[in-house]
């Protein structure tokens, strides 16, 4: 059905709540970018908040691929949501008996390709990420007011991006993407201990980087390290990767698009493509 057509219970705990989990892929060709991880995360952020999804893989496979094809999408947005549903009034997660799947096709909104050619403004942000025994980050949640805020603070400033730190300080992630940071010749991003989400484009950056003989290491990265970092960038399903030339107001190394980012964008590029010929 038509998005404006679709309908759900003011009563929905994802509504009342968050109380949600959901997943993002990004759609070529028909189809979806690194499907299984995405799969195996839903589930996995299920379990981290104690929801055991009643939908099998290859029901939820089934459901995305009918949705593509009945959206006609070859380029798209692919979100999967999955809420506790309605119950009675009450907080506690049994009280929910009706859990909810909405799968979404939709046109995508990525970054132009002037972005990707000129980069973006970030700001680190005083909102810090949620703490790992509060809200995990590792759990894809519908509860994204931590990020809403920092994305919101962000903007205050006048940046694009949010860069957001953990309660100790340290460089965790963006409101809705992962942080690298070119250090000494080595690609380093945060560790997931440090309360971030496991990004998938994170994950796939790693491996392709492995692969390719490209230095990336999985680190803790303080402000000042980021600071003094000759390139940076962001990345996300949607966003793939994108650079970030100011931060806080000074520029990053020069100030420009490095050529390590792009080489990265390309080897990510080149992976897309070889894993979106067919489902
Ligand atoms: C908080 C957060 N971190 C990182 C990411 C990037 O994750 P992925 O690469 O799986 O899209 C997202 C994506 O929405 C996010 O919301």
């Amino acid at each position: 059905m038509e998005p404006e057509d679709a309908r759900i219970s003011v009563l929905d705990r994802g509504f009342l709540y968050g109380d949600s989990i959901y997943e993002v892929a990004r759609v070529y060709n028909g189809v979806p970018f690194a499907l299984e991880a995405h799969l195996e995360r839903f589930y996995a952020s299920g379990e981290r908040i104690g929801f055991a999804l009643p939908w099998s893989r290859n029901e939820l496979r089934n459901v995305i691929k009918e949705t593509l094809e009945a959206a006609a999408a070859t380029d798209a947005y692919l979100r999967v949501i999955a809420t506790r549903g309605c119950g009675p009034l009450d907080l506690a997660p049994q009280a929910a008996i009706d859990p909810q799947l909405i799968v979404m096709a939709l046109a995508p909104t990525v970054p132009s390709k002037e972005t990707y050619e000129r980069g973006r403004s970030a700001w680190t942000v005083s909102v810090r990420r949620n703490l790992k025994r509060a809200i995990d980050p590792q759990a894809k949640t519908g509860n994204y007011m931590n990020n809403v805020l920092a994305v919101a603070d962000a903007r205050r400033h006048g940046a694009d991006e949010a860069i957001m730190l953990d309660v100790e300080g340290r460089v965790a992630e963006g409101s809705s993407a992962n942080v690298w940071a070119l250090i000494d010749g080595v690609w380093v991003t945060p560790p997931l201990e440090v309360g971030i989400l496991g990004g998938i484009t994170r994950h796939t950056l790693l491996s392709i980087c492995g692969t390719a003989k490209v230095a990336a290491e999985e680190r803790m990265i303080w402000p000042e390290d980021l600071a003094a970092a000759s390139e940076v960038c962001i990345c996300s399903s949607m966003r793939e990767i994108v650079p970030i030339v100011l931060l806080n107001g000074k520029p990053i190394g020069t100030g420009n698009v490095g050529r390590n980012v792009a080489r990265l964008h390309e080897l990510y590029r080149a992976e897309v493509s070889a894993q979106t010929k067919s489902w």
